[in-house]
């Protein structure tokens, strides 16, 4: 018989929930954005996004269940994303799963977001190890590496800014509507990096850091925005034209190229066999296309899902939650929302099966 998960995340400004078939299979997968209702502050309003996940919540489940062609009966448990995320977006999807759950009596699985990130690319391609994933969103900027299924080993990322809140800020800079991610991405393509901007490795200078502290796989985008808003206020000082396109150019290059760097060292550090890509950056072409020509040069597989399971979506919940139910590993009515935990701890190796599920199947 096949297992058949029903799935929400809403961390942030999506309500999305899926039914998710063994896994692999995605049966319904909805979505509903609420970006319009956030345009006008040029970022998430936290409270706003949760009115709208309240609101959302059933209807979104409802359309899921039905386009999937089941109802509750045919659901084997329920999963939901916990953390991290905005907390008061994180407690409506927590509540209702956990009520659905309890409910009907139905195992609850509770999801790390970047794990689901991750596992996203199990929907297209099974996972191979050991692997590299590099998850690049407007919330997340992580390579972590996983030697088995359920096993995350963070490696670095941003000690600041997540790359597309970077994009979305530059893009603000260039007078780009929110979110300018895409927007600068087009307007690159347009461009030459003629500018020699900063790059965006965080690199260990003396005495700057603690001896333990890791830098190797570390990023930093902050500075490079700052670069770029101090370069056009000069320009527009001296009263010199810069072009829009080449600005994005060498914006884009300096972000992309260090993305293509310690994403490959690190799959020559730990071996890896498979180089995954998720979250919504993934949508950049000139990020795909230098990730897919590096792996083909280091003989080694590139997976990334198509963008409906790149952005924040209930399907990758599912897709996770498959290895957690399987093994056993469910939550209960003490489950909560957490704005931020790491996923290191979300590892099967230090979650063990709970007794009573594990007893029950
Ligand atoms: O994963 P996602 O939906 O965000 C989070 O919920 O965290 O990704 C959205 C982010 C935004 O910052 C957006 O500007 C950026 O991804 N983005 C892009 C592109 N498309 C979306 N950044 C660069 N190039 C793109 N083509
Ligand atoms: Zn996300």
């Amino acid at each position: 018989m096949a297992r058949r998960i029903l799935a929400l995340e809403t961390s942030c400004d999506e309500t999305s929930a899926a039914v998710v078939e063994d896994g692999r299979k995605v049966l319904a997968n909805v979505i509903s954005s609420q970006i319009a209702r956030h345009q006008a502050f040029g970022g998430v309003v936290p409270e706003i996004a949760a009115r709208a996940h309240v609101e959302a919540v059933v209807p979104v489940v409802e359309t899921a269940l039905r386009e999937a062609g089941v109802t509750l009966r045919d659901i084997d448990a329920v999963a939901v994303t916990h953390g991290p995320g905005l907390v008061g977006s994180l407690m409506i999807g927590v509540m209702f799963a956990k009520a659905l759950a309890f409910a009907r009596d139905l195992p609850l699985l509770a999801v790390h977001h970047i794990a689901g990130h991750i596992y996203a690319n199990q929907l297209v391609r099974p996972l191979a190890f050991p692997l590299v994933a590099l998850v690049v969103s407007g919330g997340h900027t992580e390579l972590v590496a996983m030697p088995a299924h359920g096993e995350f080993v963070p490696l670095g990322g941003t000690r600041d800014d997540a790359v597309g809140e970077a994009y979305d800020k530059v893009g603000r800079l260039l007078g780009l509507p929110y979110p300018a991610g895409p927007h600068v991405d087009r307007l690159a393509q347009a461009g030459v990096p003629r500018y020699a901007f900063p790059s965006v490795r965080l690199r260990r200078r003396d005495g700057d850091v603690r001896e333990e502290d890791d830098t190797r796989y570390a990023l930093s985008f902050s500075g490079l925005k700052t670069h770029v808003r101090q370069f056009l206020d000069r320009a527009r000082e001296r009263g010199e034209a810069v072009a829009r396109e080449d600005v994005a150019a060498s914006f884009q290059q300096a972000v992309v190229s260090a993305l293509v760097e310690v994403a490959m060292e690190a799959v020559r550090e730990t071996q890896a066999v498979q180089l995954v890509l998720a979250g919504g950056v993934a949508a950049n072409g000139a990020l795909r296309r230098a990730l897919r020509a590096a792996s083909e040069a280091a003989g080694i597989e590139f997976v990334m899902p198509p963008i409906e399971y790149c952005t924040d979506n209930a399907a990758m919940i599912g897709a996770y939650a498959d290895v957690l139910y399987t093994r056993g590993v469910t939550a209960d009515a003490s489950l909560g929302a957490v704005a931020d935990f790491p996923l290191r701890a979300a590892s099967l190796s230090v979650q063990p099966p709970s007794a009573v599920f594990a007893d029950s199947r």
